[in-house]
């Protein structure tokens, strides 16, 4: 399984070919959460396409896509967010994004909570682009009783930036600006590594 709010790229690919090279069955859910959003307006301007992400599944071999309205997701919430009980996303949502984004991770581990229990996979695929996020989903796999998290190396571009939906909203001068953080990162890390 491999949930995702659409507007697919290389990295989301990258999963799901992953998922379906090493399960029977590959599923993948699109879907943009209003529950993880802190900004109204982000939430508007997230790109949406259902039938291109739906095209471009189908041909990297995802055997089955799905999506829903967010009152088909808690049925009792008829669509209104305060109605739907967030779910504790555990100790590793405090600091770091958790610090900046406040109700963030509830809202990822609520709407990943939901989505294992109607999928009910053996495995799910996440990349480690959102390494916090792969922690707070590996808690609530936990509590579940499953499924097995199956963390994925992030995809890059040749300048070393991260493939992501909102890096396709930089400007080329930003994104340039961008690479250089990745690059910085990995230089330290070698000069660590080699002293
Ligand atoms: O990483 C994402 O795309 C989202 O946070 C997720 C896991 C699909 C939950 O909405």
């Amino acid at each position: 399984f491999v949930p995702t709010m659409g507007a697919l790229h290389a990295g989301h690919l990258s999963l799901v070919q992953r998922a379906r090279a090493e399960n029977d069955l590959a599923c993948v859910s699109v879907f943009v959460n209003p529950l993880q959003f802190n900004d109204p307006a982000d939430y508007e301007r997230y790109p949406r396409d259902f039938r291109a992400d739906a095209e471009l599944l189908a041909a990297h071999g995802c055997d089955m896509v799905f999506t829903g309205e967010l009152a088909q997701f808690f049925p009792g919430s008829r669509g209104d967010l305060s109605r739907i009980p967030r779910r504790d996303p555990g100790p590793a949502s405090v600091s770091l994004e958790g610090d900046f984004r406040p109700g963030h991770f509830a809202g990822v581990a609520t709407i990943v909570a939901r989505l294992f229990e109607l999928v009910a996979p053996e495995r799910a695929y996440f990349g480690l682009k959102d390494y916090q996020q792969c922690l707070v989903v590996s808690h609530v796999a936990g509590e579940l009783g499953g499924p097995a998290i199956v963390p994925c190396e992030t995809a890059r571009e040749p300048s070393g930036l991260a493939r992501s939906s909102r890096n396709e909203l930089l400007t080329p001068e930003q994104r340039s600006e961008a690479a250089v953080i990745y690059r910085a990162l990995s230089a330290a890390r070698d000069a660590w590594r080699r002293d």
